[in-house]
């Protein structure tokens, strides 16, 4: 399966590696790299992980002809308010009839029911594992695991910046000081209100709802509230009653429609929703067939996100019968 990359950072590095120690497995080859001030790197015969980027493509469509690729992974910065560039990426991929794969949760909490329908149209896939839950296969369990099944809603505690700073008011801490331990490792946005005022959750969750209950919604029409009034005397006092304050997602499809919400929720501390603290996630799925069911990363990362992005290229060859399945 030939590579098209766009965008090579933290997370591009991280699956490069991965294709390459899984080279003897997976015949994937990375044939074009692409990013926004590094320039622009292809080699047909495979691209070594540290690049000699020449000058930048001039336009994705450049890129994508020149790069002659089968698949293509959208992996640029994450642009929360409208999903672009990356929309346009992809549709410039599926215009090529390449299938697309993304980490990038943007395009799938402003535009999925549209990018899935040129997709079909293209005869292409389009996988976005990584997208929520670093890699931990949520999306690929509903489609491949759960035939039939319909999803009624869903519960998570999905932000991990805001559990960091939570634990750290716990102990005394102020706020500040949690968004500096979260940043400290890695996981904080450039902009951390967009983790403590609520939005990155509220993009999950469109992602979510978009993708298992068909909401064509996008983060602006979550009904959000985030952490920021929080203080640490009030989160001090609940911990004296054994509770906690989470940022939690919730959707259910109800009679007045789907709901979607994002709200700093007072949960017992044995609460499951409570218990998955610092980098680790849970993800409740309420169906019609199955009850409820969990999935949950522990202590995910970027390498998590890797693998989420591997999988789906995974997928596409064995669909593409690159790979027997
Ligand atoms: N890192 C994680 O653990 C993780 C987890 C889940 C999802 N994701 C998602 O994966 C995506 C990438 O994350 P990351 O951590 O790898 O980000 P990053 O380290 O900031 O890298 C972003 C890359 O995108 C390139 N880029 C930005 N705008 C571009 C454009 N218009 N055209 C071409 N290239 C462009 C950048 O180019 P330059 O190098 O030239 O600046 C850079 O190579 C994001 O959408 C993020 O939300 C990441």
């Amino acid at each position: 399966l030939r590579l098209a990359l766009i965008g090579y950072g933290n997370a591009g590095r991280a699956f490069a590696r991965l294709v390459k120690r899984k080279r003897g497995e997976f015949p994937f080859l990375i044939v074009g790299i692409h990013t926004a001030r590094h320039g622009t790197a292809y080699d047909a015969a495979g691209i070594p992980l540290d690049p000699v980027f020449g000058p930048a493509a001039k336009s994705i469509d450049e890129f994508l002809d020149r790069a002659e690729s089968d698949a293509v992974v959208e992996i640029t910065t994450l642009n929360p308010a409208t999903g672009e560039p990356a929309i346009s990426h992809i549709r410039a991929a599926f215009a090529r009839r390449r299938h697309v794969i993304t980490a990038n949760k943007g395009p799938i909490a402003h535009a999925y029911s549209d990018l899935a329908e040129e997709a079909q149209g293209a005869g292409v896939q389009f996988r976005f594992e990584s997208t929520v839950m670093d890699g931990v296969p949520v999306f690929n369990m509903v489609r491949n695991n759960l035939p039939g099944v319909k999803i009624l809603g869903f519960a998570g505690a999905l932000n991990s910046t805001s559990k960091v700073v939570i634990a750290a008011m716990r102990e005394g801490k102020s706020m500040q000081h949690g968004i500096n331990a979260a940043r400290r490792l890695g996981i904080t946005e450039a902009d951390s209100s967009y983790d403590i005022d609520g939005w990155d959750s509220a993009a999950k969750s469109a992602a979510l709802a978009n993708v298992f209950l068909d909401a064509r919604i996008t983060p602006l029409s979550v009904d959000r509230r985030g952490i920021g009034r929080l203080t640490t005397e009030r989160v001090r006092e609940l911990a004296r009653s054994r509770k906690t304050v989470c940022l939690v997602s919730r959707a259910h499809v109800g009679p007045a429609g789907i709901k979607v919400r994002v709200r700093a929720e007072v949960l017992d501390d044995t609460d499951p929703l409570a218990a998955f603290t610092g980098t680790s996630n849970l993800l409740v799925i309420h169906t019609d067939l199955m009850g409820s069911i969990a999935a949950a990363g522990i202590d995910c990362g970027v390498e998590q996100t890797a693998y989420g992005l591997f999988s789906d290229a995974v997928d596409i060859a064995r669909g593409s019968a690159i790979l027997r399945p």
